[in-house]
């Protein structure tokens, strides 16, 4: 079969993950999806930058809406993050010129995700974006499918993993919150501008996306009421430990009787809670819906990796649909069990 060619823009923390990834496991997405998937085209800023993997044999495009609008390829990978400018009209050419678009970027989603939708049927392609909720964690397909039959009453939790390293350390290290924020930035978890982290719009993003899946309505990030972490200090957080409490980021959408509440800010939770034991990167979702009661979803909601595998499943959907083997249909490999010993 003819190879799925990806045109990826934005080769920083998440898109160079994702490069090193489709080349380290080419041979298992090879397998997995019956054709092998490659990079076509790629666009960053930085032609002379290391990316920890070889751009030289790649088609090199400075400018991103080239890349979506000209390029050779199948598929536009969106990576470089902001809800207008590049990103923006990238996105719009792509799915104008009907290519289905895989992007982790839940500001534009916030903000534009309805017209691009909209854009996005017209020209009968899709737009794919399970990176952009809460990293790694495979919210977004489990809310499209597997809660599928299900009536929402309630989705919320953890869904900024920058504030929930920080406000971890500062409990556990007793760390100041600038330090905090330096490291977070270090380690790759933070947005650009990392405003958007600790000023909980970013969670406000994911929310508003959350909220519109689980309640098949419009996203409407103006309703969204937004207070960050920027003035949680040590010491509140010493206090709220003495009584019995953790404070946690929390961002919030429930059905009330007179409408869809949604809100992001920090709340002491008892420490005994299960949300409270979510530390460090880790992000959380909770969904309360009629047929399943309550789920929580945890894992890492941040990072390189992280949210390369949340982007790599949205490309293996596109690139085929098809599954991994099961229960041992074909082409299941023939892996040796063993006996357990107790
Ligand atoms: P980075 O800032 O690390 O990378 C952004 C990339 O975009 C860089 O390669 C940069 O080029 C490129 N870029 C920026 N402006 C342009 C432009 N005008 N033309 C071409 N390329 C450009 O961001 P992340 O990888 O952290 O995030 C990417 C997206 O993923 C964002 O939407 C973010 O919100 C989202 N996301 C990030 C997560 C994370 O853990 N980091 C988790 C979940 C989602 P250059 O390298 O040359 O500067
Ligand atoms: N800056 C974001 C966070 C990246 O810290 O959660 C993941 O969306």
């Amino acid at each position: 079969k003819s190879p799925l060619r990806l045109g990826l823009a934005g080769l920083g923390t998440v898109g160079a993950s994702l490069a090193r990834l489709i080349e380290t496991k080419s041979e298992t997405l090879t397998n997995r999806v019956g054709r092998p998937i490659e990079l076509a085209g790629v666009s960053a800023r930085d032609r002379s930058r290391d990316r920890g993997f070889d751009t030289s044999q790649l088609a090199w495009f400075d400018d991103p809406v080239a890349l979506a609008r000209d390029g050779d390829i199948d598929v536009f990978v969106e990576l470089i993050g902001g809800e207008t400018g590049p990103a923006l009209d990238a996105v719009k050419a792509a799915l104008g010129r009907g290519l289905p678009v895989v992007t982790a970027n839940k500001a534009l989603l916030a903000h534009h995700g309805v017209a691009l939708a909209t854009l996005a049927a017209r020209s009968e392609t899709e737009i794919l974006f399970e990176a952009a909720v809460a990293g790694g964690i495979p919210i977004i397909k489990t809310m499209r499918e597997a809660l599928s039959g299900n009536d929402v009453t309630r989705v919320y939790g953890i869904l900024n993993g920058t504030c929930n390293y920080m406000l971890t350390r500062m409990e556990d290290e007793g760390i100041a919150f600038d330090d905090c924020l330096k490291d977070a930035q270090r380690l790759g978890y933070a947005e650009a501008d990392p405003t958007f982290d600790i000023g909980g719009f970013d969670a406000a993003h994911k929310l508003a996306i959350l909220t519109s899946l689980a309640f098949g309505c419009e996203i409407d990030l103006d309703s969204v009421f937004i207070e960050g972490i920027s003035s949680v200090t040590n010491e509140d957080i010493e206090a709220a430990a003495e009584l019995g409490y953790r404070i946690k980021l929390l961002a919030v959408a429930q059905l009330t009787e007179t409408g869809i509440e949604q809100r992001v800010h920090p709340t002491m939770i008892p420490a005994h809670s299960a949300l409270a034991q979510v530390d460090g990167v880790t992000n959380a979702v909770a969904v309360d819906s009629d047929l399943l009661g309550s789920i929580l979803l945890a894992g890492p909601g941040a990072g390189g990796d992280a949210t390369a595998s949340a982007v790599l499943s949205d490309i293996m959907d596109v690139a085929g649909g098809v599954l991994p083997p099961t229960l041992g249909l074909p082409p299941a490999k023939l892996v040796p069990y063993r006996r357990a010993r107790m």
